[in-house]
């Protein structure tokens, strides 16, 4: 076997630097906070960390609209604190990637300054401009797509916020200012990128129009009440419509290549994880992305059985397609853009047993798992109250049309504002149980409001001393999956495919097979393997349980399993 990268082995895990340590005190996350919280993430057990943006930018979308590529957020420290962090993790043995935009940049970031001035400049190309709006295209932030510059008299893209104008990516000139930014932190020595919202780079030669008879905040307000099942189709074909000419085109491929030539020029298996679950964007799999996210898994309603082995069955069928050992995998349940795991897939009555179910899911799955932070213990969704509390601007941004274009009531505009903005998955991360939940010192506002469940055990230190806490929980299981070599690059094989309430498999390599059972129903099962090729001839040694500390060996033709318990055994062979 080809002997595996470190990013087919590795567990990432995403920083959300502006809320997950405030070292100076300040109400905001740091690199001093960061740099002083490595310890705990290499006790936890990751192996790498994606780190949100965290270059200079007025964040209209936090940090997503980025005006230096090339330096680090004055508010996060200096580039020699990022060096610090960035050497502090490697010396952890914990690689870095970040976030690379490159659909847009800030209209404050200097290239558009520069190309917004006139209409003869060196950039006058470097961005999308029309001399009218060209089409009804809309922005998925904040309405019409095109927005005037008075400078040019000229009209501006922007697939996302107005100050988040798009840049033209048929121009040489900057293709090779980004790549330069890109080789600027590889030189420095991080591992790799998340490239965020690739699919968004290119848009329809045609500037064909959209055919959805209202906008984007009529879409977003039709979606919001729509109950029925007509309804909710309707709802996906507006969506799909609305945007699918500004989406997925033609020059994508050629991209991707152009930059993984670049990553490959570089030491150390530098990788790309796309932002997209088009699994079209691995190329070969070996001459485009290393990995693309399988959203597909989190879309969903509930985490069901059925939709775990349809979507394994999908997704690892076609990444059978690519070269060999060259399709690998990689799940998600949460990041900075979604419901939190504990909130979204809870059901109210056993959120916790279910949070265990869904973290296991992700770390015993073929493939390279992606955890955000704040998971490991449990944050939940907090929904704001006020809009002035609110600083995803697209929530703003919705609120005033709600309330101003769309006549609904304030008091329901914010309970749904609270609901779609993605401030309620961003909260401060909870370290302690004193003031501010630890994130920042006592008397101090934190840019985001703190979720006051970190009194009730929801926070580090707490849990650090349960032995029964989540926290505990994720640490042991990424422990079985360190040394559990099936656990890593073992074959998926389905057993039991048509039980409705748990999901049995096995993961088999060379070295080792496990059974892995996901036990999703409040009902206790006894469970006959015995007759499954690869069990025969096998006992059970149980690695790892959710329903106790030191699991006891089980009979492989009758495990025995309690309610919502997650069961992880190694096969042995009864004649070794
Ligand atoms: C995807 C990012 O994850 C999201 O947070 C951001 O708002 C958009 N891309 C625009 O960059």
């Amino acid at each position: 076997m080809t002997p595996l990268k470190w990013w087919q082995t590795a567990v990432f895990y995403q920083i959300y630097p502006r809320s997950f340590a405030d070292g100076n005190g300040d109400g905001i996350g740091d690199f001093k906070g960061i740099t002083e919280k490595l310890d705990y993430l290499a006790n936890l057990g990751v192996d790498a960390l994606w780190l949100s943006p965290h270059f200079p930018s007025p964040n209209w979308d936090c940090g997503y609209d980025i005006s230096d590529y090339c330096d680090a957020a004055p508010e996060y420290g200096t580039l020699n604190d990022f060096k610090t962090f960035l050497d502090e993790s490697h010396k952890r043995n914990m690689r870095v990637i970040l976030d690379l935009v490159l659909n847009h940049t800030s209209d404050e970031h200097e290239w558009f300054v520069e190309s917004r001035s006139s209409r003869d400049n060196p950039k006058v190309d470097w961005y999308v401009w029309a001399d009218t709006p060209p089409n009804n295209w809309q922005s998925c932030f904040d309405g019409d797509a095109w927005t005037y510059a008075p400078e040019r008299n000229q009209y501006y893209y922007h697939y996302f916020m107005k100050q988040q104008p798009d840049l033209n990516w048929h121009s040489p000139e900057v293709k090779e200012a980004m790549w330069q930014a890109i080789r600027f932190w590889l030189d420095l020595g991080v591992d790799g990128y998340r490239l965020d919202a690739l699919g968004t780079i290119f848009e329809d030669p045609n500037l064909t129009p959209h055919t959805v008879p209202m906008n984007l905040a009529e879409l977003r307000h039709f979606s919001d009440l729509a109950k029925t099942p007509e309804e909710i189709k309707l709802r996906d074909q507006y969506w799909h419509d609305m945007f699918k000419n500004q989406w997925a085109q033609g020059g994508l491929h050629e991209l991707m290549k152009e930059l993984r030539t670049i990553m490959d020029e570089y030491e150390g298996d530098r990788m790309l994880v796309g932002e997209d679950e088009n699994i079209d964007y691995m190329g070969d799999g070996k001459d485009e992305l290393h990995l693309v996210f399988n959203f597909a898994l989190m879309k969903t309603g509930g985490i069901t059985p059925e939709h775990i082995r349809k979507n394994q069955a999908e997704r690892l069928k076609r990444l059978s397609e690519l070269s060999a050992e060259a399709g690998w995998p990689c799940n998600t349940l949460g990041n900075h853009d979604n419901s939190r795991i504990h909130t979204r897939f809870g059901d109210k009555l056993h959120d916790a047993e279910l949070a265990r179910l869904h973290t296991a899911l992700i770390l015993t799955l073929r493939g390279t798992p992606f955890l955000y932070n704040g998971e490991e213990i449990g944050m939940t969704d907090y929904m704001l109250t006020d809009i002035s509390q609110v600083k995803d601007t697209m929530g703003t941004w919705y609120y005033h049309a709600l309330v101003n274009d769309l006549k609904v009531d304030p008091r329901e505009a914010m309970a749904r504002t609270a609901e779609m903005t993605r401030d309620k998955n961003r909260t401060p991360m909870h370290w302690s149980n004193n003031p501010n939940a630890g994130f920042s010192p006592a008397g101090v506002s934190p840019w985001l409001p703190v979720n006051p469940n970190y009194q009730d055990g929801v926070n580090v230190k707490d849990q650090t001393e349960s032995p029964y806490s989540l926290l505990n929980y994720y640490k042991r299981l990424l422990k079985v999956r360190k040394n559990s070599p099936a656990l890593i690059h073992g074959e998926y094989i389905r057993v039991h495919e048509t039980a409705a309430d748990y999901f049995a498999f096995l993961r088999v390599s060379e070295e080792q097979k496990v059974l892995v059972i996901l036990n999703f129903s409040n009902r206790p099962y006894h469970l006959n393997f015995s007759d499954i090729k690869e069990c025969k001839a096998h006992k059970l040694h149980s690695l790892f349980t959710s329903a106790e500390i030191s699991p006891k060996d089980q009979e492989i033709k009758e495990v025995r399993l309690s309610p919502f318990e997650v069961y992880i055994g190694e096969l042995q062979s009864v004649h070794a």
